[in-house]
């Protein structure tokens, strides 16, 4: 059947959210071919910083305090040491003083229309990160080291996958658990003997966490690292987060589903796909653990 989802209008009110299951499915329900899309005015003006801290878990503190003190960032980016380190090398013509002292920065940017008031919120994050451990904050002044910055934060997953091989996991926490994620990551990386490179939108909770296998051998990397992952899965839905922030379940994370969903959950779950697609043709063996 073809189906229209949603109505373009403000508010809708109207039967079951189709557009968000949609959106949700990672292909396995059904095919998109028309999307209307809501925009937002682009604002004019925007002010970005790149704070260093020396403590990481101190990077991720700040995080939530930023928003307790009434500051709603456009984007506001946690990096580790290497994440920013390797960027910077894998990347031509990017320099950043980043220390061997800094641990992590942050990469805050807001944005509106009006620059006094956008001064003053960046006065304010000024504020609540000389509250921690952190070295001189940079204040991109001109568009061209606005841009450099951006470029070097979406460089980071091309450089980490370049550095090594790698697991990429897309944990995803209330904000204010960021620190207690990080460190746990930290610990269970020392338990299996694995290092990891954490970055992603802070802002959001949002924690990319790339395991990488550097020296590892290729028997620990196959047997410890899962069971690794499945602790730090473990210990982002003990703080009421989840597995994934945006970049779906697919693979290489299904058989991690049990953690985030009991039994009776995914069964309903496997019931809407046999629904939308009862011959099993839309990205089949996708997002379900094997056994259920
Ligand atoms: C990023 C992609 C990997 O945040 O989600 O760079
Ligand atoms: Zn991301």
């Amino acid at each position: 059947a073809i189906i229209w989802t949603g109505a373009n209008t403000l508010k809708n009110s109207t039967g079951y959210n189709l557009t968000q299951l949609m959106v949700g499915s990672e292909g396995t329900l059904g095919i998109v071919t028309k999307i209307v899309l809501k925009l937002i005015p682009k604002n004019t003006h925007n002010v970005l910083l790149l704070v260093p801290f020396y403590k990481a878990e101190q990077a991720c503190e700040a995080v939530s305090a930023i928003f307790r003190a009434g500051i709603i960032p456009s984007a506001l980016e946690f990096m580790e040491r290497d994440a920013i380190d390797w960027s910077v090398t894998y990347l031509d013509g990017i320099s950043v003083d980043v220390k061997t002292e800094h641990k992590a920065h942050l990469l805050i940017e807001v944005d509106g229309n009006y620059p006094e008031i956008l001064m003053q919120e960046a006065e304010k994050i000024l504020e609540v990160v000389e509250q921690f451990e952190i070295d001189e904050v940079l204040f991109a002044d001109t568009e061209d080291q606005k841009n450099a910055l951006w470029k070097m934060r979406r460089g980071v997953a091309e450089a980490v996958k370049a550095n090594s091989i790698y697991k990429e996991e897309d944990t995803v926490v209330p904000r204010f658990e960021l620190p207690k994620l990080l460190k746990g990551i930290k610990e269970i990386g020392s338990k299996y003997g694995f290092q990891s490179v954490c970055y992603g939108h802070a802002g959001d909770g949002n924690l990319h966490v790339n395991i990488i296998k550097g020296t590892m051998t290729d028997s620990n990397w196959k047997t410890e690292v899962p069971k690794g992952i499945r602790e730090i899965f473990e210990l982002t839905v003990s703080l009421k987060g989840t597995l994934s922030g945006e970049h779906g379940i697919g693979l290489v994370q299904k058989n991690y589903m049990d953690i985030a969903f009991n039994k009776g959950h995914l069964e309903l779950m496997e019931r809407i796909k046999a629904v939308f697609d009862p011959n099993n043709i839309l990205n089949p063996g996708k997002i379900f653990p094997d056994e259920l």
